[in-house]
């Protein structure tokens, strides 16, 4: 039976919290760590696979253009070379389906280098690998690409719909304080540690992939489409992924070239990217100038708000980097101006990267309070206590909740934050100046639709079953954590299995929604599971306890095997995303603490000391959850200090396409991270009062540490990310 459950209003029942196994929240390793750890978890480009060939993608060396000529016959006689799949045939392939956006675009029509044009099958991959290098592409390039991202006047078109309220420019200028600063950043890109990989089969009927992808209900589709399939003939396979961070949201190229291949070819063919073509042929997080403009009144309440971005992307795609989306709700403000502006450009298409919108806009945003804060001469923290909202200050709802001013508490006295008015270069030990900094973190709550399968077996073990991803996150572990805490049962006893398309479909894993979601379903199952447990005991729900095993009620206790006798329960929940978040607006919370060292010679930054106190509503696994804020921070470390893609302003290629020269910070770049979860029940987020995490931990990180380099040695950078020569 399936039982449904739309959020249209706020659950209050507090089921979990009801519930006596102990184990939900609790710190429990992951249930998938062993199998990682030891080797014995398959990724996608792993499995062995009689007669498979290899496959390797041939890329745009071009940023405009066309393709005029493939000469297969230029590498179809080396060794081990079986075919060359051109653009062209994965063209027609493509349009039968009538795909909306395919990875593999459907013309000769080159719209950045880095643009997969064909791929080349061998017996081996080092054959394929190089055919790949050997086949001569003929192009007709235009000259007038657009790749200079900087460049002041591009074309661009306004994204969706600016927020205009009362008069920010009157605000400005009567205001008693005021801030009009530009911050920009640049292009990132998600990097996984897995790169992009698939194993495509083909059995006439059926197409089966092992791939590593983050929403498998989707990718179905996406791939049913270009291939001019029935959904029902795709299945998708990714029950281990190496991290996607948004990169493997869609299907990438590799997903399409295999099973072109494949379907061609009547044999399995596997295509993984280079870490180079993970880089150029995938996405990255669109480069942004970002305009702040913030008015105070005396007391350093903000009487004007004004957030205006420009990002980018290729011409016709419809995402853009929604920067302003945490201004929404933030802070107050009531003359506001908030809008997106798209540049076209012809480079890498510009997709969500962990956190997009919330990451680099808070991170400008933080750092433009930070400024209105020196402007004013009050603390930074202060500053944002004295900013916040009773109600959503444009749509005019209540907040779900709202713990912004628990969390610069708890975070303040956690690092033993100096209160009090900012005073730059205040301290100096041998050639560094040490300062502090601060940051608000948000991140919006959000929900996607969600199936999942628990079955309850006349032994008294349980088994979860939903398409749902785990990228990393935890996510095998909550969701038996939720299932073991509702039925009763040892963790040990309950099985978990993800990433098979065959399963009920899953939220998927993005926006951090995956654990609100699918743990919502997997909830929703098991109350289906406990309320038919309750018939045979002819008792109601809540007067059945559950716990090790044992089913109690009265006083009266049974093993699970004896109450079931022999018969298999299974429930199907399915969670839906509805009117609640019209009626609420609903985010995660935090607040950074950083202290860094700035040499004053050299202009290099050492981050010192990062704390984050956090709420995400209930926390459903306590090391999970701490481990995303931990890998958001870290993240922030980057973005404020390393991490950039470089185009070359001629060409249009990424000049530092691999993680030697896109540098992530590394160990001796990371200090111990303080993390701290501030408990909250958010009724209205899901009915396990549970919100997202993933991507709260980066939202705004940078920013604190960009505000400790002005208070350490009074040099105030707005263009990220901070490296040395900006500094000196
Ligand atoms: Mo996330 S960037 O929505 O995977």
């Amino acid at each position: 039976m399936t039982r449904t459950l739309s959020m249209d209003q706020p659950d209050d029942r507090n089921r979990l919290d009801a519930m006596v196994q102990g184990v939900i929240g609790k710190p429990l390793d992951r249930l998938d760590g062993p199998a990682k750890v030891t080797g014995s978890a398959l990724y996608a480009a792993e499995y062995a696979i009689d007669n498979c060939a290899e496959g390797v993608l041939v890329t745009a060396t071009i940023a405009k253009g066309e393709v005029t000529a493939i000469d297969e016959a230029s590498v179809l006689n080396m060794p081990g070379v079986i075919a060359v799949i051109s653009n062209d045939r994965m063209t027609a392939r493509a349009a039968q389906g009538g795909a909306g956006e395919s990875p593999v675009r459907k013309v000769r029509q080159v719209a950045y280098r880095g643009q997969p044009i064909a791929l080349v099958v061998a017996e081996t991959f080092e054959q394929a690998r190089e055919a790949a290098k050997r086949l001569q592409i003929t192009y007709r390039e235009d000259d007038d690409a657009v790749i200079d991202q900087h460049a002041r006047a591009l074309p661009t078109e306004t994204s969706g719909e600016p927020t205009i309220q009362g008069n920010l420019d009157r605000a400005i200028s009567e205001a008693a304080h005021a801030v009009d600063v530009t911050y920009t950043t640049e292009c990132h890109n998600s990097a996984p540690m897995e790169p992009h990989a698939s194993i495509a089969q083909w059995d006439g009927t059926t197409l089966t992939v092992h791939a590593s992808l983050q929403m498998l209900k989707y990718n179905v589709k996406e791939l049913a489409d270009s291939m001019g399939l029935a959904p029902e003939n795709v299945r998708l396979l990714s029950p281990y992924v190496g991290g996607g961070f948004g990169s493997k949201l869609g299907i990438s190229a590799d997903v399409a070239a295999a099973s072109v291949a494949a379907i061609e070819l009547g044999r399995p063919v596997r295509v993984v990217l280079s870490r180079q073509q993970v880089f150029q042929s995938v996405m990255r997080r669109s480069e942004t100038t970002q305009r702040l403009r913030l008015a105070a009144d005396s007391e350093g309440r903000l009487t004007g708000f004004g957030h205006e971005g420009r990002v980018s992307n290729l011409p016709g795609e419809s995402f853009a980097e929604p920067v302003t989306q945490a201004s929404e709700y933030l802070y107050p403000g009531e003359n506001r101006t908030l809008r997106i502006d798209v540049a076209r450009l012809n480079l890498l298409t510009a997709g969500s990267v962990r956190a997009p919108g919330e990451a680099v806009g808070m991170q400008a945003l933080e750092g433009a309070m930070d400024e209105l804060a020196v402007i004013i001469g009050i603390d930074p923290v202060e500053l944002r206590l004295r900013n916040i909202p009773d109600r959503h200050p444009a749509k005019d709802i209540p907040y779900s909740s709202r713990p912004l001013a628990e969390c610069l508490k708890t975070g303040a006295e956690r690092f033993g934050w100096d209160v009090g008015p900012r005073r730059p270069c205040h301290t100096r030990e041998g050639e560094w100046w040490i300062g502090t900094g601060m940051a608000t973190a948000t991140r919006v709550h959000n929900l996607n639709e969600a199936e999942a399968r628990v079955t309850l077996y006349p032994d008294g073990t349980a088994a979860v079953a939903s398409d749902m991803t785990d990228i990393g996150t935890g996510t095998y572990t909550i969701l038996g954590q939720i299932a073991a805490e509702m039925l009763g049962l040892d963790i040990k006893d309950v099985l978990v299995r993800l990433g098979d398309s065959s399963f009920p479909p899953g939220s998927g894993s993005g926006g951090s929604w995956g654990a609100p979601s699918t743990g919502s379903a997997v909830f929703l199952a098991c109350e289906g599971i406990r309320e038919r447990l309750a018939k045979r005991l002819d008792c109601t729900d809540e007067e059945l306890t559950l716990k090790d095993g044992f089913a109690t009620v009265r006083g009266q206790s049974i093993a699970l095997p004896d109450l079931l006798k022999g018969d298999e329960i299974e429930e199907v929940g399915h969670f839906k995303d509805g009117a609640i978040s019209d009626s609420f607006s609903s985010a995660m919370y935090g607040a950074f603490f950083t202290e860094v060292a700035v040499n004053a010679y050299s202009g290099e930054v050492r981050v010192r000391r990062f704390t984050g106190a956090f709420v995400c509503g209930r926390v459903l696994n306590e090391k999970t959850a701490i481990s995303q804020c931990m890998g958001g921070m870290v993240w922030g470390i980057g973005s404020a200090l390393t991490e950039e893609n470089i185009f070359d302003k001629r060409h249009g290629h990424i000049v530092n396409p691999d993680l030697a020269e896109y540098h992530i910070p590394v160990s001796l770049d990371v200090p111990h991270l303080d993390v701290v979860l501030v408990d909250e029940r958010d009724p209205a987020a899901s009915p396990l009062q549970a919100k997202g995490v993933g991507e709260l931990g980066i939202c705004g990180a940078a920013g604190a540490i960009g505000n400790a380099i002005h208070d350490a040695c009074g040099v105030r950078l707005r263009s990220f990310p901070f490296t040395p020569d900006k500094i000196i």
